[in-house]
């Protein structure tokens, strides 16, 4: 059970009981890999100014199931929204976007809460996200938190991202914070050292 105090989880899971339900015309399903060009599309047209993290189109196929898609009554592709588990402890709200035409009109607010019924329902505490744009999630319950709470998230992409040491945005997170995280700093192999026999190289001299 998602152990948040914020009433307006409630207000937001009542209002997403169903998986296809239907907010300011538009509706939301989960996606099937012929979105996925769709998606990827999307969200790459806004990863080149850093505010969607660069997704290739066999990553979003691999973890299509990740994803949740808003469209029209007449099955027009709106915008998008991922979550990725962790585990039980957490989970990340990722390359949430809607198409320039259709913003203000609740598609981005109705994927936000199908995601995070989709937290709930997979029994996920706490859910967490780094953003640009902290006062759209402030609607649904986030707050600002230090993002070395969430080494997890860390692990995932800061590691591996080009701005870490330039990163301009808020980590933010829903529930209590993990006591736990999954992933770690890897171990690197020690280079394995060329063994010489004493004696065996003799070209120089050595003997
Ligand atoms: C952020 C985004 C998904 C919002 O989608 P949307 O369909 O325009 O949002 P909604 O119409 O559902 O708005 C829901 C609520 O959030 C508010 N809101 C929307 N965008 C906001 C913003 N950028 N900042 C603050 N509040 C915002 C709306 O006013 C509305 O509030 P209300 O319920 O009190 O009226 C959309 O603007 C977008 O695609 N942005 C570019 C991609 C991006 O930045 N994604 C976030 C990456 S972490």
């Amino acid at each position: 059970m998602l152990q948040v105090s914020d009433t307006s989880l409630m207000a937001a899971s009542e209002s997403t009981a169903s998986t296809r339900a239907r907010v300011g015309g538009a509706v939301t399903r989960k996606a099937k890999l012929p979105d996925a060009v769709n998606i990827f599309e999307l969200v790459n047209s806004l990863s080149g100014d850093g505010t969607l993290l660069r997704r290739s189109y066999a990553e979003i196929c691999e973890n299509v199931r990740d994803f949740t898609v808003a469209e029209s009554e007449s099955g027009v592709f709106l915008g998008c929204g991922a979550l990725h588990l962790y585990g039980p402890h957490l989970a990340e709200v990722r390359s949430i976007v809607v198409k320039p035409e259709a913003k203000g009109q609740g598609a981005g607010g109705r994927l936000l809460r199908a995601l995070l019924e989709e937290g709930e329902d997979q029994g996920v505490t706490s859910v967490c996200l780094f953003t640009r744009i902290p006062d759209f999630f402030f609607h649904f319950g986030f707050r600002v938190v230090d993002r070395t709470v969430l080494p997890d998230k860390i692990y995932k992409d800061c590691q591996n991202c080009p701005r870490l040491y330039a990163c301009d945005e808020v980590a933010m997170a829903r529930g209590p914070i993990p006591r736990i995280a999954v992933l770690g700093p890897s171990k690197f192999a020690e280079p394995e050292l060329v063994k010489l026999q004493a004696g065996t190289i003799t070209s120089h001299g050595a003997k």
